[in-house]
């Protein structure tokens, strides 16, 4: 692992919680809830983790989900994830949850959001980690069943910051989720999108002007629309770019067919992330080994990637300016 890698500090700003459940931790979980899992063992579980594209890794992510029931079960997988973010040295994160993956399976709001809020809390006073939460709806289903669910979290509007879109992204557009990002925003909460993984750029246009969107997710599709791209780099609109996410979603063949250098050369705010890394084979510092190698980054891009992500990041002018200090104290040192 590039040194230099491991020793910035960095935001994560593209996790969904649930895709850190490590098979593992699956297995221990589905004992203590007696849980039914069609697996054998956590590497036959590993084995099954081969997708051909957004829809085939996402029926496989909902059933990973049926382990969680209870909030020490939300509590341990984000505890769990906050140990490896401190190994590697991230310093602020902002965490997607799919809070209907849960409730439809009659599991309480509120063991949701209450488990992996304590589980925060205990990470910022522990290692230092400041975070956001950001509730996730899914676009496989209606924008009135998106109503209702923000409706019911908004009593635990204290413990999350923003609202996200994710889930099948062909066929459904942000527009259908006018309404509730407007009700959303109304309430102060920030807004983020899925848009232009699988999508195209009009979705990426819809997020930004329908729902209000200050960040896109992944965005990669991008680069098919020029006026977009003249609208990201003038507004900096940051990208949260998962580099081995897209290659195991097939968006691109292989690491060196990524357009993460058409992105940066655009003059675009990116940021590299990992999504799911218990089912995509790396968290965020090998997202960074593997761009860095892949195409040959200098110390001078690999800190302008982790700048970014201190820019991109919803925290307050102090926290910002405490962060990239942080950065250029590790930077300085690299140059001796
Ligand atoms: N895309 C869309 N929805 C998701 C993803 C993703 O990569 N991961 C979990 N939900
Ligand atoms: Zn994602």
């Amino acid at each position: 692992m590039n040194s230099l890698v491991k020793r910035m500090p960095k935001a994560e700003l593209h996790l969904h919680i649930e895709g850190t459940l490590e098979p593992e931790l699956m297995f221990e979980l589905a004992l203590r809830n007696r849980v039914a899992l069609p697996f054998k063992s956590p590497d036959e579980v590993r084995k099954a983790y081969k997708f051909s594209d957004l829809q085939s890794f996402l029926d496989i992510y909902y059933q990973g989900t049926r382990v969680l029931l209870h909030d020490r079960d939300f509590y341990d997988l984000a505890w769990a994830y906050l140990q490896k973010a401190h190994e590697q040295n991230v310093r602020h994160a902002e965490i997607f949850f799919d809070p209907q993956a849960h409730t439809e399976r009659d599991v309480p709001i509120q063991a949701i959001i209450e488990g992996i809020h304590d589980a925060l809390r205990c990470g910022e006073q522990r290692f230092g980690i400041s975070s956001r939460l950001i509730l996730c709806f899914l676009r496989h289903l209606s924008g009135d069943d998106a109503m209702r669910t923000l409706e019911a979290a908004l009593p635990y509007r204290n413990a999350f910051a923003g609202v996200g879109l994710d889930s099948s992204e062909r066929g459904h557009p942000p527009e259908k989720f006018t309404k509730v990002f407007a009700r959303a925003r109304e309430e102060g909460l920030f807004a983020v999108a899925h848009a232009g993984e699988e999508g195209p750029p009009e979705y990426v246009w819809q997020a930004l002007d329908r729902l209000g969107a200050s960040r896109i997710d992944h965005g990669v599709r991008c680069v098919e629309d020029p006026a977009l791209m003249d609208r990201l780099r003038t507004d900096r609109v940051p990208l949260t770019v998962c580099p081995l996410s897209n290659v195991k979603l097939r968006v691109f063949d292989s690491i060196r067919a990524h357009n993460l250098p058409h992105l940066l050369g655009a003059g675009l705010c990116v940021t590299i992330n990992s999504d799911d890394p218990a089912y995509f084979g790396g968290y965020i510092n090998e997202n960074f080994e593997a761009v860095g190698e892949a195409f040959d980054l200098t110390p001078v891009q690999l800190w302008a990637l982790a700048r970014n992500s201190f820019e991109a990041a919803f925290v307050d002018d102090a926290r910002r300016s405490a962060l990239l200090t942080e950065l250029e104290m590790v930077c300085q040192n690299n140059r001796r």
